[in-house]
């Protein structure tokens, strides 16, 4: 529609996850905070985590276990002192909450602890059984309900990020469900946009997780980086050749096995940890079992209590008409966690002035080249609370921001060569848990059949254009990244390649700039 608007606030954040939530708890006494999302509030990946926040509380863990745990699910490729910061400041957190949040607790007043892939120790927390995201999304949403200093704006979706001439990001422009664009500007833009688990047929991914942070960043010049290391969750539902959600790792760590048609427990030949090995591990063979002819299900019969322990998951399993007394889950891997994203520093900070990223959009080295269970949320706590701290003490220097946009030179975007379900598929297939040269270079070649007019304005296109456009960007910095990756190491196996390669240059970031295309 052409028509625009131009508001001011302290802070943008683009996103309502858990990271979003809790840097807009940390800042809504001492400035405005605008909340912007594509959807709804809780259309976000966070509210549907099951699983839980990993922090290192009991007596019998130890910083060190879970540090050394993350280490080692990062494959080599972790940034220690992030790791350092996350397992420390994290547990801090957790403990600051324990009587104010609501987790799930034992009689005697202790808090509850569950056990998921490739941790020494149980520490997972939790809500609800298996509500994690949706309790603490709500327990966050409650103190900022209260405040009237944070502002609400959803079914925007942001099309654009906004510089002034010294190249800063000084605001987002959105577009609204009846194609309306708006404009709004602020000292701080948050990226909080969660992955891009939407790339894939196959995804324990909410709708909206779709790549726009990482398009939004690259398009204005951001460093990216790990884009190759895309995590797949071993056991989604799988109902009539559909994955339709989630089933936590918690279930196996309460004692379900994995099992295939023959009712072989084949985990046992693969892993010394078994059902409880690394989740690349794991999705890897099941993927395997299922290349070979056999159907995989998760057998709960050893779990206790199963629907008053898991909830969510028996729901999900009796709406899609699998019964729980039955005793067996059908499964297959999905995309879930995007590892790689907008570089980061200690803080938040991008690379562009302004601009940050905190939660699954932001590549803060934690998880290295595979993710360890339940460190997400908690990454989300930790890097929220950081880059709160970080803004209040940037903030007084920011007087003399120019506020003019400088002049864009944005794209229109052509008619597309392919839908978003054949985007999907494609990289289900190409690009999916095994990777080789053949497959992601023909993939490659595919994605750049894509044209694009680089003379007129992104405003002009329609949402669902804009969307597949980001989608094609993300997947693009995902295929190019896998193909240069000559190597397996973590989540990213390459068949072709099926050791690690530690000559320095492989264990150097692959890192992406400025697009070409703007
Ligand atoms: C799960 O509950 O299995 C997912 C938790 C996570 O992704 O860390």
């Amino acid at each position: 529609k052409g028509e625009f608007t131009v508001k001011g606030t302290d802070i943008i954040i683009i996103g309502s996850g858990i990271a979003a939530l809790q840097l807009a708890c940390q800042l809504k006494e001492q400035f405005n905070v605008m909340i912007i999302t594509k959807g709804y509030i809780k259309d976000s990946n966070s509210y549907r985590a099951q699983g839980g926040i990993a922090a290192a509380i009991s007596a019998t863990d130890s910083l060190y276990d879970h540090y050394m745990d993350t280490i080692t699910a990062a494959d080599e490729h972790g940034h220690a002192a992030a790791i350092h910061t996350l397992v420390t400041e994290g547990r801090q957190i957790i403990k600051d909450w324990i009587r104010v949040a609501p987790f799930d607790m034992h009689s005697d007043g202790n808090i509850a602890l569950g056990l998921e892939g490739a941790h020494s120790k149980a520490r997972i927390t939790h809500c609800g059984g298996d509500q994690t995201g949706k309790y603490m999304t709500e327990f966050l949403l409650r103190q900022l309900y209260l405040s009237k200093r944070v502002q609400w704006l959803e079914n925007k979706m942001v099309i654009d990020l906004l510089q002034n001439k010294a190249e800063r990001c000084i605001g987002v422009i959105t577009k609204d469900i009846d194609g309306s664009c708006h404009t709004y500007v602020a000292p701080h833009v948050v990226l909080a946009t969660g992955g891009a688990g939407e790339l894939y047929a196959s995804t324990s991914n909410t709708w909206s997780v779709a790549g726009d942070g990482v398009a939004l960043a690259y398009r204005v010049g951001a460093k990216l980086s790990d884009m190759e290391f895309f995590q797949f969750h071993p056991t989604l539902l799988h109902i009539n050749g559909r994955s339709i959600g989630l089933v936590s790792e918690a279930v196996r760590g309460a004692g379900a096995t994995l099992k295939n048609d023959l009712n072989e427990q084949f985990m046992v030949h693969v892993h010394p940890l078994g059902d409880l090995a690394p989740r690349h591990i794991v999705a890897h063979e099941i993927f395997q079992q299922i290349k070979a002819g056999r159907k995989v299900y998760l057998d709960i019969t050893p779990v206790k209590d199963f629907s008053s322990r898991f909830p969510a998951i028996t729901n999900m399993c009796k709406q899609h008409g699998v019964s729980i007394q039955k005793g067996k889950i059908p499964v297959v891997p999905g995309a879930h966690f995007m590892i790689g994203g907008v570089v980061i520093d200690d803080w938040g900070a991008t690379s562009v002035k302004g601009l940050y990223a905190i939660g699954e959009v932001a590549a803060s080295g934690v998880h290295g080249a595979n993710r360890l269970a339940s460190n997400s949320l908690l990454e989300g706590l930790v890097y929220g609370k950081r880059l709160a701290a970080y803004i209040v003490q940037q903030h007084d220097n920011l007087q003399t921001i120019d506020f003019t946009p400088k002049k864009q030179h944005r794209e229109q975007l052509t008619k597309l060569p392919f839908t978003k379900q054949e985007l999907q598929q494609s990289m289900m297939q190409a690009v999916g848990i095994i990777r080789d040269h053949d497959c992601l270079s023909k993939q490659l070649r595919w994605l750049d059949a894509y044209q694009i007019d680089p003379f007129k304005q992104i405003e002009q296109s329609d949402r669902s254009t804009i969307q597949v456009y980001f989608m094609w960007i993300a997947a693009r910095l995902i295929t190019e990244a896998a193909l240069h990756r000559t190597e397996t190491r973590g989540c990213h196996i390459r068949s072709d390649f099926p050791n690690k390669d530690n000559e320095y240059w492989l264990q150097k970031r692959i890192v992406h700039f400025k697009s070409t295309n703007r």
